[in-house]
């Protein structure tokens, strides 16, 4: 069993979603902004699902990229995706923020399709090839890769915190996981705390030999480390300066009223990004008369996502009623201080939003990066804008310079909100100049390098 491919991206979906005929559109989440560049920039492929169940399709070429789809059946978007990533996995590993579901329904899904992924890449790879595994739905492919194919060079990267053993020891199923990532020849994490939360779990779940990053599987060397993840800083920044842009922007802030100061939050409409905690905060601004009237419009776009898991229902439901409220209490006709748009949206409308907005509210419960933050950031080359930025949030390692909050403390939340607002702008472009300093210098180009040199080394 042998491709063609000598580089291959593997993760659970395409960078484009199916959209029905041949209409395709730009699939949601950190994951495709990030790698998205990296496989333009080199000859391979990435192999994953497209977004509708019960399809098998021809691979195909979008947007420079090689792109080979996995087909799901319904019951198993319903079981793996919806279920054992989505219901157990995404929310342990978010500090269990919202309760794990554990089923072994559920996990049989999670196996069959991960061999599945691993088989699509076996046959694709070409001798030697460099296979490059991504993220929390794929945790067994590494090793049944390896099985395999032992002359590939595997990689995984993973875009979610990496929970402490205190969490961790919950999943009825975490040998086999631990054993599923110990395929790989390089694990990377985002924070050096997922790193060495594995390394320990390792250690005492699996009683594996380390020495700092380096842990003996057997005859191999298998390397856990952190490489934070991060966007295209130059193409961000290059965009906004175009006049449309700038325009649209302008725009924006006309629609809204002209307010004196415009927060802006944009998320996938997902529990862990903490989007009620900073309506909660703003509104409480309002009704206590910190904020006047007219003063400030909250900008709230939240991209559908994951719509038939429970807890995205139950957390759909709280937002709008919260938004309702503020709205109906402290609105006056013609002007509503939350906008609330459950829409996705192209880059360039993106961009002019994160050009127009004053302050960026980006308050994860918890959160691996964060790219939201790094863009706005990288859409700053006016030195305006204030970032307000969880503590939670893997972006807050590196971004010391931004308004730093710990949203379960909404007391904590509105002074940092209006400390963001009222801050002077030498204040601001200090900070905003060392925030790009940092994203400039650590783009998604160096993240992809150092992750695959160190793989390849
Ligand atoms: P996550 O990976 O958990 O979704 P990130 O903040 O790391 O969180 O990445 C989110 C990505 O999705 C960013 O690139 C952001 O620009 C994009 N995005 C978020 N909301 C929207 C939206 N409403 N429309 C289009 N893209 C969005
Ligand atoms: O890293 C966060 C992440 O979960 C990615 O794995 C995923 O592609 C993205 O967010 C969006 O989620 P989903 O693919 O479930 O829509």
């Amino acid at each position: 069993m042998q491709g063609r491919s000598s580089f291959l991206i593997v993760a659970n979906r395409l960078p484009v979603d199916r959209v029905g005929g041949d209409m395709w559109r730009r699939s949601p989440g950190g994951l495709v902004t990030a790698i998205a560049p990296v496989l333009q920039g080199r000859a391979g492929a990435w192999i994953g699902w497209h977004g509708a169940p019960d399809e098998k399709l021809e691979p195909f070429e979008h947007d420079g990229m090689q792109l080979i789809p996995v087909p799901l059946s319904g019951p198993e978007v319903e079981l793996y995706y919806e279920g054992f990533s989505n219901a157990t996995l995404w929310p342990l590993y978010h500090d269990v923020v919202a309760p794990p579901t554990y089923s072994r329904v559920t996990w049989e899904a999670y196996r069959t399709v991960n061999e599945r992924f691993a088989r699509a890449a076996a046959e694709e790879a070409a001798e030697n090839a460099v296979v490059w595994i991504q993220d929390y739905q794929l945790q067994l492919v590494p090793a049944m890769l390896r099985k395999l194919r032992p002359d590939l060079r595997i990689g995984f990267f993973l875009h979610i915190p990496f929970p402490p053993g205190e969490l961790f020891y919950q999943l009825p199923w975490r040998r086999e996981i631990l054993e599923g990532l110990l395929g790989a020849d390089l694990v990377g994490f985002q924070r050096p705390g997922g790193a060495s939360n594995f390394i320990r779990l390792c250690r005492r779940l699996l009683g594996l030999q380390h020495h700092k990053h380096e842990i003996q599987v057997d005859d191999r060397i298998v390397r856990a480390r952190a490489f934070p993840i991060s966007v295209d800083f130059s193409e961000l920044d290059s965009l906004v300066r175009e006049p449309h842009i700038i325009e649209r922007a302008k725009e924006i802030r006309a629609e809204l009223g002209d307010p004196e100061c415009m927060l802006l939050g944009v998320d996938r409409l997902d529990y862990t990004k903490g989007i009620g905690q900073r309506l909660k905060a703003f509104g409480e601004l309002l009704t206590e008369g910190s904020i006047k009237p007219g003063e400030a419009a909250f900008v709230q776009i939240a991209t559908p996502s994951r719509e038939r898991v429970e807890e995205y229902m139950r957390l759909r439901d709280s937002i709008e009623l919260q938004v309702g409220r503020i709205n109906g209490e402290q609105g006056e006709f013609g002007q509503q201080p939350v906008q609330y748009m459950h829409q996705s949206y192209g880059r360039d409308e993106l961009a002019a939003l994160y050009l127009a907005a004053d302050v960026m509210v980006v308050t994860p419960l918890r959160d691996g990066m964060n790219l939201v933050a790094k863009e706005y950031i990288s859409c700053r080359n006016d030195l305006r804008g204030a970032l307000v930025l969880s503590e939670f949030a893997g972006a807050a390692d590196e971004l010391r310079q931004a308004f730093m909050v710990n949203p379960y403390d909404v007391d904590g939340l509105k002074r940092a909100m209006l400390a963001a607002m009222r801050a002077t702008p030498h204040d601001l472009s200090r900070r905003m100049r060392s925030l790009r300093r940092r994203v400039a210098t650590y783009d998604v180009d160096r993240w992809a390098r150092e992750f695959l040199d160190a793989l390849e080394s």
